[in-house]
């Protein structure tokens, strides 16, 4: 019995030309740099590049109550296989709390490796300023922007990493 053989060679072969004649679809296109600057923020340990807003605590709760507590628990203590966000060991940089929620939360309640909606930079702040007043790291009424949030000193922020991002100080009046 040869056909099968030569039935598989065949196959074998016609296979690289079956892939250069796919198609190229010529649909879309690269996004820009201001588009893909649009799409998410990102933030670093000094905080420099966070966007104008604010939240305090007290604003957060509402926001996390509507779109964590599902995976985070009431208190951010974290439900099942979703992680806890508080009294559990901190970032140390506040900035990247912002960050972190801006770039990759909410997540999909169907599907938690999707993302479910994007957060205005106003629900950022609150929420990481909810996320820090749950853990005693400022006050409820303490209000998180560009300025005071790269201020906020983590309790574990260590001090050798002052050298290569040095300690936002409050400015002297
Ligand atoms: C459907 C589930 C889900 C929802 C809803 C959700 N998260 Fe998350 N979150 C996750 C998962 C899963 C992770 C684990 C890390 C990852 O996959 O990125 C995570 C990680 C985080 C982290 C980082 C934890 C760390 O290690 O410090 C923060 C902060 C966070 N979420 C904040 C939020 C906030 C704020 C909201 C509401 C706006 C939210 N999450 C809503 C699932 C969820």
């Amino acid at each position: 019995m040869s056909w099968p053989r030569t039935y598989l060679l065949l196959v074998l072969s016609t296979a690289p030309l079956a892939l250069a004649q796919m198609p190229t679809y010529r649909l879309g296109r690269t996004p820009t740099a201001e588009e893909i600057r649009a799409m998410e923020v990102n933030v670093g340990p000094m905080g420099k590049e966070l966007p104008p807003g604010k939240g305090t605590s007290e604003e957060g709760a509402a926001i996390y109550a509507k779109k964590c507590a599902f995976c985070h628990g009431a208190k951010g203590q974290g439900v099942g296989p979703f992680p806890r966000l508080v009294g559990g060991k901190t970032h140390p940089f506040a900035t990247t709390i912002w960050d972190y929620i801006e770039t990759s939360m909410p997540r999909s309640m169907a599907n938690p490796g999707l993302r479910d909606g994007k957060l205005t930079p106003d629900e950022v702040y609150a929420l990481t300023a909810f996320i820090l007043y749950q853990d005693k790291i400022i006050q409820e009424t303490d209000v998180m922007d560009a300025k005071s949030l790269p201020r906020v000193r983590m309790p574990t922020r260590d001090s050798r990493l002052d050298r290569l991002t040095p300690v936002v100080e409050e400015p002297k009046d």
